[in-house]
């Protein structure tokens, strides 16, 4: 079979990862490579001489079999919508769209045409943390009680979106893809340093029906660049650095126990400090992995693992937290329908 003609739409600092990873695809072509950008299109021209380099998203998409979307995160519903309308099954890049209505619009259209969309959450991709989604499924941690993640550096202070749009998309879709639910309610504090009205620091806490809570600490003015998750379950608790070049995971085999038998409250709870490990996760680019399930969603011989309506869901979560951004941290529920829908769909 020859590879998938993949056409990629942006190709800035994200977007040329996708060029260079859909190039370096077996099952896949790099056609074109659409950005209104001549320094970019230069660029990619020069790189990769048998691929059309446009600002025409017309001619990009004419070439084209599937499409990317890697660009402004404000362009992304009309560009994966025009690649709706020609039939051309979509990867977009997080955030899915920039609000709940436009987000629900798309996954409508679709679902109408029968066109596959992937929706770029990235590290549903990357293997610690498909290796930490199989250990809370198989009850290695035990029931889990809360997670916290920090998603912090300095730069890339982006002039279109704030942080939490930036960096949330990344620790929301996580938090769904481990625990399987979609939280019931936000709240979530910000605060604008840099440029008015778009928060460089934010704090995020979510509720879930099961009662498990989950922080998410993002900002582009920190002096430190932290990529950590922490889940911690009645038996076990795993940490998953991404800062780490191999030791990605860690497990603490730690928890407070209640011993079945004991003679005051005082002796009730042990804490038990077992042995840490490290599992071995194989050292593959989440990207390329992505890309790699894309080809097939796009062939039809595999769901999206991130389907729209699963893109709806992450930003109906978005919306509820800016509107508690604005509202100083004021606890924002969830709509029913943009949860049962993921639920349904999972
Ligand atoms: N999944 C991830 O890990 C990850 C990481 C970084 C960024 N992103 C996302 O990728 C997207 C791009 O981010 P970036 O850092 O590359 O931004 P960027 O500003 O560096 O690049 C955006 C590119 O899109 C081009 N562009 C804008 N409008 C266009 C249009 N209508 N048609 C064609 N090209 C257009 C611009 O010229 C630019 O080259 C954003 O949505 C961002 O959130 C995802």
């Amino acid at each position: 079979m020859s590879g998938l003609r993949v056409a990629v739409v942006g190709a800035g600092s994200w977007g040329r990862n996708h060029v260079r990873a859909i190039a370096a695809l077996r099952e896949a072509d790099l056609v074109a490579v659409c950005d209104l950008d001549p320094a970019r299109r230069d660029a990619v021209a020069r790189q990769y001489p048998g691929t059309l380099v446009t600002a025409s998203l017309d001619d990009a998409l004419a070439r084209a079999e599937a499409v990317v979307v890697a660009s402004a995160a404000a362009t992304h519903v009309e560009i994966t919508e025009a690649a709706i309308e020609r039939g051309l099954p979509v990867l977009v890049e997080k955030p899915f769209a920039l609000s709940l209505e436009a987000a629900t619009r798309v996954a409508m259209k679709a679902d109408a045409s029968g066109v596959p969309l992937l929706v770029g959450h990235l590290l549903l991709f990357h293997p610690a943390v498909e290796r930490l989604r199989a250990m809370i499924a198989a009850d290695e941690l035990g029931t889990v009680y809360y997670l916290y993640s920090q998603r912090v550096n300095l730069g890339q202070v982006r002039p279109d979106e704030n942080a939490l749009w930036s960096f949330g998309p990344h620790d929301i879709s996580v938090a769904l893809f481990l625990l399987g639910e979609a939280p019931i309610s936000v709240a979530a504090h910000g605060r604008s340093y840099l440029q008015p009205g778009i928060e460089d620091v934010v704090f995020l806490i979510m509720q879930f029906a099961s009662g498990v809570m989950a922080h998410v600490q993002m900002s582009w003015l920190d002096p430190h660049k932290e990529r950590r998750l922490t889940v911690v379950g009645a038996k076990r608790m795993v940490v998953f650095d991404d800062m780490q070049p191999r030791e990605k995971l860690k497990v603490f085999d730690k928890g407070v126990d209640r011993p079945p038998e004991y003679r005051s409250y005082g002796e009730s709870l042990a804490v038990r400090e077992g042995d840490i490990y490290l599992p071995r996760v194989p050292n593959v680019e989440p990207l390329s992995q992505e890309l790699a399930h894309f080809v097939m969603v796009a062939r039809g011989t595999e769901p999206p693992r991130a389907d729209a309506w699963s893109g709806v869901e992450v930003v109906a979560i978005l919306e509820a937290a800016s509107r508690s951004l604005r509202e100083e941290g004021r606890v924002v529920e969830i709509a029913p329908r943009a949860r049962t829908q993921h639920s349904e769909k999972a």
